[in-house]
């Protein structure tokens, strides 16, 4: 017998107490204009003042922020209201020292200087200007309410991604098509896995590579985050599965195999599709490739479909 729901109270505006009501209100106001956050902090990178608070010594008074900057007389009275809208958002500190208003790097600031020594060439900057641009994503987002209505029963299947309704191909697909785009996209993805490298090389790598003979990375890009494990564990055979078109972009780049510049680090690609096949390894890397593969051919729990085959069939730790 099918059960009955319990029956719902609907919440009465009346009975909500006021200040209850203007909090939600104010929630509502901050989610639809929530992309004023994105923008700050777009604004914050183009200008360059995570670089500018890092060369006069990781702090900075408004005045010094402004001459560092050059900006002009005009616009000066609106960087302050900038500022203080970041330092809200964890982008810097905003505080009184010696009577004068004083901005410091925070962490997430700190990722968002150019200068290597600064946080290990983990810098975010272009990733931040890439995400927050109009993209081919946000415009794809932007139909999501008619994705969900979009009735695809009649071709039997889940239907495609809103991207793939959007564009009639798939991110990557579209990303294929575009050698430019494509090189730029792993560049900056490439500065994302230079940060998650050192985290978790420091955190797992003994336990998880100590042991392990080989590697594969996953949808693993151009070859940072297996590059940054070869080099701490040289003894572990580093390869990586990706895109047809991606390794030949990264054939090209490095003039057939590859390795980085200097041609140091070996690292093998291998042109597939990670749905279809993953080679044999002890660890199977899987750094933001689940979400790149397109949630439609994952099984319904987002794991790689039962249907792809893995290498030997043994199992294997899986980072993801
Ligand atoms: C978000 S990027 C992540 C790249 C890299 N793992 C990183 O974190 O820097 C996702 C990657 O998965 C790759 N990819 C997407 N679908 C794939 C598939 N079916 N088989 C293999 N690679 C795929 C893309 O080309 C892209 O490089």
């Amino acid at each position: 017998m099918a059960a009955h729901p319990k029956q719902q109270v609907v919440p009465s505006r009346a009975a909500i107490p006021s200040e209850e009501l203007i909090q939600a209100q104010a929630e509502i106001w901050c989610l639809s204009s929530a992309y004023v956050k994105s923008m700050a902090l777009r604004c914050a990178v183009k200008l360059g003042i995570p670089d500018a608070i890092h060369r006069s010594g990781g702090a900075a008074t408004l005045p010094g922020l402004l001459a560092a900057l050059s900006i002009p007389e005009a616009r000066q009275p609106h960087l302050s209201r900038l500022m203080r809208l970041l330092a809200t958002l964890g982008i810097f500190t905003e505080a009184k020292e010696g009577g004068v208003v004083c901005y410091r790097l925070t962490p997430a600031s700190l990722l968002l200087v150019h200068d290597a020594g600064a946080n290990g060439g983990a810098c975010l900057s272009e990733y931040v200007a890439s995400a927050t641009a109009l993209s081919d994503s946000l415009m794809a987002y932007l139909r999501l309410d008619e994705w969900f209505r979009s009735d695809v029963s009649a071709s039997g299947g889940g239907g495609s991604p809103a991207f793939v309704m959007a564009y009639g191909m798939d991110y990557w697909a579209a990303a294929g098509r575009d050698a430019e785009r494509s090189a730029s996209f792993h560049e900056l993805m490439g500065s994302d896995s230079r940060l998650v490298a050192q985290v978790v090389l420091r955190e797992c790598g003994g336990e998880v590579f100590g042991g392990a003979a080989a590697m594969v990375d996953v949808g693993g890009g151009d070859g940072t985050m297996a590059r940054a494990v070869k080099t701490a564990f040289p003894h572990v055979r580093c390869s990586v599965l990706e895109l047809p078109h991606v390794v030949e972009g990264v054939r090209a780049a490095t003039g057939g195999g590859g390795d980085d510049d200097d041609g140091a680090v070996e690292v093998e690609f291998v042109a597939g599709d990670m749905m279809d096949h993953i080679p044999a390894a002890d660890v199977v890397l899987l750094k933001c490739s689940q979400f790149g593969s397109g949630a439609s051919r994952c099984d319904s729990d987002g794991t790689l479909p039962k249907t792809a085959s893995y290498g030997s069939g043994e199992s294997s730790p899986i980072l993801s």
